[in-house]
């Protein structure tokens, strides 16, 4: 059987490792691996010459700014990489009559709603990076084809620097910590991400002409937290003594403003893709596995 092509670039960022270390694919998958150094995304004569030179059967693209402060004071930068970026993939994705899988954000919507975002809300992001993000959407669904945006939330994993790793490593340092605990969302395992875009892949190869116009889906682990309670449930996890006080966000002022709601409605992906994602917490001890594993802990 003829191994399916995916040009896979952000390959060095959290996502792009989950996709390379997923198990169970490496039968039928045949990666083209890119980061900046190979193929930077903003450039899109080196884009087209690419994707014209490699011939993948899909592009995900797992490349982006995702500083959310630093985009306060970057914003031309973050907008090159975030909608710039994208616009040269869905170009050569679309003269390639091939799938572009590209990733979005929480961040999109303002973070003021009372119940989980549908994909068709209205977006009002209220920073630099989600308004950034939003304009690669736009760009995306304005120059069409066979365009799959994943909006996602909380991304954590066992590589690069997020979240869970930073637990991790305050619950080894300190002795007690501060964590907000009024902003609250869907904490997803970057691993459980990487499966189910690997199930769109599987879904659209037996399933040929089932994407005529660009779609937009929203996925995340199920259940809900607040990222104190995240931070507890790493330090559980990990073993950590370290205690955690819940603070409020005035208490803990950052740069750029953070969605106080930020749960996504993932029906629409469920319902197509993978009707039972994991439970945040079981992910959570999963990542935490390979985590372990990877510092050869166990
Ligand atoms: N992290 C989250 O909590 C979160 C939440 C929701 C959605 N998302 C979205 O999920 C996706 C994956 O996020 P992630 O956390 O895996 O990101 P990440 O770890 O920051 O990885 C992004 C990768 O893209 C690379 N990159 C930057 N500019 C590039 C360019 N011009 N050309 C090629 N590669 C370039 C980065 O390289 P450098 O490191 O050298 O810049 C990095 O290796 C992104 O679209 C992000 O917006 C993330």
């Amino acid at each position: 059987m003829k191994k399916i092509k995916i040009l896979l670039t952000g390959a060095n960022g959290q996502l792009g490792q989950c996709l390379l270390h997923l198990g169970g694919f490496s039968e039928i998958v045949d990666w083209v691996p890119t980061d900046y150094d190979e193929l930077d995304i903003t450039n899109r004569e080196e884009v087209l010459n690419f994707v014209n030179s490699y011939t993948p059967d899909y592009i995900i693209n797992c490349a982006a700014y995702t500083a959310v402060d630093q985009a306060e004071k970057e914003y031309d930068k973050a907008l090159r990489i975030n909608a710039d970026g994208p616009e040269n993939l869905a170009i050569a994705a679309k003269s390639a009559n091939i799938p572009l899988i590209h990733i979005s954000t929480d961040y999109v919507f303002s973070g003021q709603s009372f119940k989980p975002y549908v994909e068709t809300d209205k977006p009002d992001p209220q920073g630099a990076y989600g308004k950034t993000k939003l304009a690669g959407e736009e760009v995306l669904l304005k120059t069409g084809g066979k365009i799959i945006i994943v909006r996602t939330s909380w991304l954590y994993s066992e590589y690069g620097k997020n979240f869970f790793l930073t637990m991790l490593r305050l619950g080894k340092d300190k002795q007690s910590i501060g964590v907000v605990a009024d902003q609250i969302g869907s904490p997803t395992y970057a691993g459980d991400l990487a499966t189910g875009l690997m199930k769109i892949v599987q879904y659209d190869a037996l399933h040929e002409g089932w994407l005529s116009a660009p779609e937009i889906y929203h996925f995340c682990n199920t259940g809900v937290a607040s990222w104190y309670d995240l931070s507890v449930a790493v330090m559980e996890i990990a073993g950590s003594t370290c205690e955690v006080k819940p603070l409020s966000t005035e208490q803990y002022p950052l740069p750029a403003p953070r969605p106080a709601y930020s749960i996504l409605d993932t029906a629409r992906f469920r319902n197509i893709f993978w009707p039972e994602i994991p439970y945040w917490r079981s992910s959570l001890r999963c990542c935490h596995e390979k985590y372990e594993l990877l510092t050869h802990r166990i």
